[in-house]
């Protein structure tokens, strides 16, 4: 029996209708940017491993680091304990958050980074005596599975069963040039209740939203209105920090930097999980007190574990080289010179790229997990490469490390299955 088989006998997998979906394929071994198959094939993870392996897989440093780590601590509680790998974590990761970031707090996925920054920005109000429980977030935005998460999550293909459960969130546009005028309206009046506790939002791009994009200045209006009056801005960069836009972080972009932002995906270079929520001095402050009851009663058995936070330094140390920046560098360059060629191509409703994001939205009409999408899935892994279509949008986040021709290889086999459509 292969893996396959062996592995349709208990193992329930995430985002999946078992009945109608395809066989699971067997991967055994992955390096660089390609994953192999029990069968010997390989493809190119083109999509990162879900954005997460970014220096493309078993990254020799990654490997070494963790290595070491593994045989020296492996798990200690982090409540009245720490260790070098958090300190030095967190010594690396503020040179590279932007500077009004200055706490950091530990969970193990991007979901719990969104939960504790909502938790965080209620009780930040909370602790001051104040009343304020609205939040407001964006319509069809994507912000993880755990309750909190998916409250301010908008997709309804996630939430459909739970949105009598769920948090009330109240919900705005994204802002773009023809209605920022509309959304600001909106916002303003959803501010003038006095009652909102935070504001949470992906910066510049909507990942699980088809990779849909915003300009930073018409973010920037939202958030100094919010932070005008004391509205906590929550920046979820789970999909697009460490990279991703282009800088380390899509709030780099911003002129107004958000009081909280939530990491995760990348920042073990997707060898481990771990997520980190980061916050000002100022929210820190509120928690900081003689009362007991004001500090922040969060915690996850595995918070800050040595091999995580091993993982961590590594991949920021991977982000800052040369090596990596030069990567990213030379993947905007692909990305924009393949928008050019393709943007008036006659099966293409959009095509929009940021940093080593590219989504193509083709003129067709299938949904989001359906048959036909696994068809372009299949497609593409019949000509050695792994991505996974949104519905009608294709799009790559490609490691780092890609060599040009691997580039050019998905940018010909895209092109080649466009033309055909
Ligand atoms: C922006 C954003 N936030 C949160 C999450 C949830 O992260 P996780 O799947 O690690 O819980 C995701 C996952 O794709 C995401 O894209």
């Amino acid at each position: 029996m292969n893996l396959t088989n062996r592995d349709q006998k208990h193992l329930w997998h995430p985002l999946t209708q078992h009945k109608t979906t395809q066989d699971a394929l067997g991967i055994v071994k992955a390096n660089g940017v390609y994953l192999f198959d029990e069968f010997g094939n390989k493809y190119i993870d083109a999509i990162s491993s879900w954005y997460t392996c970014v220096y493309g897989h078993c990254h020799p440093h990654m490997v070494q680091k963790v290595t070491e780590q593994v045989s020296s601590l492996d798990q200690i509680v982090f409540a009245g304990f720490t260790h070098p790998p958090a300190v030095e974590m967190s010594e690396k990761l503020m040179e590279i958050l932007p500077k009004n970031q200055q706490k950091i707090f530990f969970s193990d996925n991007g979901s719990t980074t969104v939960d504790i920054a909502i938790k965080m920005s209620l009780q930040y109000h909370f602790n001051q005596g104040k009343k304020k429980l609205k939040i407001i977030a964006f319509q069809d935005a994507f912000h993880g599975d755990t309750f909190g998460a998916m409250s301010v999550s908008g997709l309804d293909v996630y939430n459909g069963p739970f949105s009598d459960v769920v948090l009330k969130v109240d919900r705005i546009s994204v802002p773009n040039q023809e209605n920022i005028d509309r959304v600001v309206c909106d916002f303003k009046n959803i501010l003038a209740t006095n009652e909102v506790a935070c504001f949470v939002f992906e910066p510049l791009v909507q990942g699980a939203n088809c990779m849909k994009m915003h300009e930073a200045k018409y973010l920037d209006v939202l958030i100094a209105l919010a932070q005008e009056q004391d509205v906590v801005c929550v920046a979820d960069e789970v999909m697009t920090g460490f990279g991703k836009t282009g800088m380390y972080f899509a709030s780099d972009r911003l002129k107004y930097k958000p009081d909280i932002m939530c990491l995760s995906k990348a920042l073990t270079g997707g060898m481990v999980p771990m997520g980190l929520t980061t916050c000002t001095q100022k929210i820190y402050d509120a928690f900081y007190a003689d009362e007991i009851a004001k500090g922040f009663f969060h915690g996850h058995t595995y918070s800050a574990n040595p091999i995580a936070c091993s993982a961590a330094i590594a991949s920021i140390e991977l982000l800052q080289s040369k090596e990596i920046q030069d990567g990213i560098q030379r993947i905007e360059k692909g990305h924009q010179e393949f928008v050019l060629k393709l943007k008036n191509h006659s099966n293409i409703s959009e095509i929009r790229t940021l940093g080593v994001i590219l989504a193509i939205d083709l003129k067709l009409n299938i949904d989001r997990y359906g048959k036909d999408r696994n068809e372009i899935l299949n497609h593409f892994m019949s000509k050695g490469i792994f991505l996974r279509p949104l519905g009608n949008t294709l799009y790559i986040v490609p490691p780092y490390v890609i060599k040009e021709e691997e580039l050019l290889m998905i940018y010909n086999t895209m092109k080649e299955f466009i033309d055909a459509l």
